[in-house]
């Protein structure tokens, strides 16, 4: 996911210099900077922030790193563009939020889905009132190829709801209007037992509640087979939107055996575009002075959706969602440069 940032930064993104990359696999580093050819690599984020040309810092790590990286870039006073899940728990997250609000930077979580043109047509509909009330959210994030038990042995990442799950936490609140405010998840490991001894699950269903009364439903799994197949429905009180299709492209393949189309098989492709739009937002946003879209407290409010949903899949009872108000730095954002965001 990195290199897929980095590459965009690069090339696609007039407002941004890429100035360099770090990874503790420093010849990971290394090989990608010489591909997008630039000059500076290391092998840990703190070297990489002595280099004081940097205004801006894009963390794409594994997910439990996310939380110590942001903390380090905060301290350092950069502006941070942090890949989902913000942490894989509360107290990370907290000690997260406390250090960008201290130090008045600014941070945007990597919920590109909101950036999808499709989802932010449906968006645009839903605030223009076209739909009336949304009454019912449903969503489903399926995967196509399983991970490698080794990804699991790793322990590195989010269990499934903290590391895709979380994507359609987010888009509940954001096309519902409306907080999550309690969750009951059913899980599964039927076709891969081994993955219960790593604590997570090949596939779930966390049915939603909502603060104002709508109600929701999202269906996960890591290795449909089929395709990545990503959709979402919102049922409103005047009409409903489905988003998204299992096809990469519209188009179907005709003869005289039936007709075929091609499936969306990963989400570097489908969500290509979304990948880059929120990085020319976020770059355009800390350039000239302004809040990002996705803020560290929408990362906040998706974690722990998703700390109640695996609390509800270990005990098999709904959960409330908890949340802890906070106080919210009022970040004001760095003059603007004349040339471009170093990141
Ligand atoms: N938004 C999305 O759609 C999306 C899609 C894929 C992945 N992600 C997220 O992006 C992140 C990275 O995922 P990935 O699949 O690229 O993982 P990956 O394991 O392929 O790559 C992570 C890289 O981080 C390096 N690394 C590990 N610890 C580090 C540290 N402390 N400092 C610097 N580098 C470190 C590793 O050496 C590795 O090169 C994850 O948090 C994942 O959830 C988001």
């Amino acid at each position: 996911m990195g290199k897929r940032h980095a590459e965009n930064l690069r090339r696609l993104v007039p407002e941004a210099h890429l100035v360099a990359i770090a990874d503790v696999a420093h010849q990971r580093a290394q090989q990608i900077a010489a591909e997008l050819e630039i000059e500076k690599s290391f092998s840990s984020l703190e070297e990489m922030l002595a280099c004081k040309e940097i205004d801006a810092v894009l963390i794409a790590t594994p997910d439990k790193f996310h939380a110590r990286a942001v903390e380090t870039a905060a301290r350092a006073g950069k502006d941070i563009f942090c890949e989902k899940p913000l942490a894989t728990n509360r107290a990370d997250a907290c000690n997260a939020l406390n250090a960008v609000a201290h130090a008045g930077v600014r941070l945007q979580v990597g919920f590109m889905r909101r950036y999808d043109p499709a989802y932010a047509a449906a968006m645009k509909r839903i605030e223009a009132g076209e739909i009336g009330d949304p009454v019912v959210f449903k969503s489903v994030g399926r995967d196509k190829d399983p991970s490698p038990l080794s990804a699991y042995q790793s322990n590195v990442n989010g269990m499934l709801f903290y590391t895709n799950t979380i994507h359609d936490f987010d888009l509940a609140r954001w096309l519902m209007r409306d907080e999550v405010s309690e969750v009951h998840a059913y899980s599964t490991v039927t076709i891969r037992p081994e993955l219960a001894q790593y604590r997570d699950i090949v596939a779930g269903v966390v049915n939603l509640k909502f603060a104002h009364g709508a109600i929701g439903n999202i269906d996960s799994h890591v290795q449909a087979i089929y395709a990545y197949d990503v959709r979402t429905e919102i049922v409103g009180s005047k009409g409903s939107i489905f988003v998204g299709s299992v096809e990469r492209t519209p188009v179907t393949f005709l003869t005289p055996a039936g007709g075929n189309t091609v499936l969306a098989d990963h989400f570097l492709g489908r969500f290509a575009d979304a990948y880059l739009i929120e990085l020319r937002d976020f770059v355009h946003n800390m350039l000239h002075g302004l809040p990002p879209r996705v803020t560290g407290e929408d990362g906040m409010r998706a974690l722990e959706i998703a700390i109640a949903a695996e609390e509800s899949h270990l005990s098999g009872n709904p959960r409330a969602v908890q949340h802890q108000e906070r106080e919210s730095g009022s970040a004001v954002g760095c003059a603007p440069a004349l040339d471009g965001l170093r990141i």
